[in-house]
C-alpha cells in the first residue's frame, strides 16, 4: 500500500532562527502521526538545525536539489553524501521553480534522479504542466514526457523508492489549487503509466502526492482521491501550526 505523506518544500524561505523555532514550535505542538510520514524540506543552510531540532521526533528531513556529481569543481552544487551526512533522507528533484527558473532539462533530471537512486536518498520526482499546455489539452502529454524521460532505463527496484509528485504549474503559488478530480485524473493517468511500465506491484505502492496551493482546509479533499497519496506543500508549510494541521489532517488515527 503507498505510504501518505506530507511534505514541506520551505522554497527560499526562513533563516537558520526561523527554521529553529518553527520546527521547535512544531515538535512541542505534538509527534507526526503514525501512519503519515512527515517531511520537512528546508533550505541547504538550515538543514543541519532542521536535522538537529527533529532529532528524537518521527519527522523525516529533506532536500529541495542535489547534484548529480559526486563531488569535485561544482560551484553552488550540493552532493549527495552531503545530504546524507547532514541526516536528508529525502530530496526534491526537478521542481518546477529548478525547470522553469533554472532551466534545469529533463535529461539533467533523470542524472539527479538516478543519482539519488544511487546513494539511497529517495527521490521526490516533481512533475507538471504549464496553463498553456493545459489549455492546449497537451497536460498528460507533457507529463508523460517527464516521467518518461526520468525513468528511461530503471529497473522496477529503482521506481518502487521514488516518490511522484504532481505539481500543475498554474497552482502553485496562486491559491487556485486544482480541483480534486483534476489532481485525481492525473494522478491516476501517472499511476497507471507506471503500472505498464513496471507492474502491478511499483504501481500499487507508489506513493503519488499532489502539490499547488494545498493548505489545512483543502488538504482532505486531495487525499480522499484514490490515487493521490500526499502533498507536497509549499507557503501553508512554512508555519508550525499549519504543517503540524496538514499531518494531522490526513491521518487516520483521529
Ligand atoms: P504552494 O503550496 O505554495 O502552492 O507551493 C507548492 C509547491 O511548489 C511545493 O513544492
Amino acid at each position: 500500500m503507498a505510504k501518505t505523506i506530507v511534505a514541506g518544500n520551505w522554497k527560499m524561505n526562513l533563516t537558520i532562527s526561523e527554521a529553529q523555532k518553527m520546527v521547535a514550535d512544531l515538535v512541542s505542538l505534538g509527534p507526526c502521526p503514525e501512519d503519515v510520514t512527515g517531511i520537512l524540506i528546508p533550505n541547504f543552510v538550515a538543514l543541519k538545525t532542521v536535522a538537529d531540532e527533529i532529532k528524537g521526533t518521527s519527522y523525516k528531513l529533506g532536500a529541495q536539489n542535489m547534484s548529480s556529481e559526486d563531488q569535485g569543481a561544482f560551484t553552488g552544487e550540493i552532493s549527495w553524501d552531503m545530504l546524507t551526512d547532514v541526516g536528508a533522507s529525502y530530496c526534491i528533484i526537478g521542481h518546477s521553480e529548478r525547470r522553469t527558473i533554472y532551466l534545469e532539462n529533463n535529461s539533467q533530471i533523470e542524472k539527479k534522479l538516478k543519482k539519488a537512486l544511487a546513494s539511497g536518498i529517495t527521490p521526490i520526482l516533481c512533475v507538471g504542466e504549464s496553463q498553456e499546455k493545459r489549455e492546449a489539452g497537451e497536460a498528460k502529454k507533457r507529463v508523460e514526457g517527464q516521467i518518461h524521460r526520468a525513468t528511461l532505463g530503471l529497473k522496477e527496484e529503482d521506481v518502487k523508492k521514488i516518490i511522484i509528485a504532481y505539481e500543475p504549474l498554474w497552482a502553485i503559488g496562486t491559491g487556485a489549487a486544482a480541483s480534486p478530480e483534476d489532481a485525481e485524473d492525473m494522478c491516476k493517468t501517472i499511476r497507471e503509466w507506471i503500472r505498464k511500465g513496471f507492474g502491478d506491484e511499483v504501481a500499487d505502492q507508489l506513493s503519488i502526492l499532489y502539490g499547488g496551493s494545498v493548505k489545512p482546509e483543502n488538504i482532505q479533499s486531495f487525499l480522499e482521491k484514490e490515487d493521490i497519496n500526499g502533498a507536497l506543500v509549499g507557503g501553508a508549510s512554512l508555519k508550525a501550526k499549519d504543517f503540524y494541521a496538514l499531518c494531522q489532517e490526513v491521518s487516520h488515527e483521529n
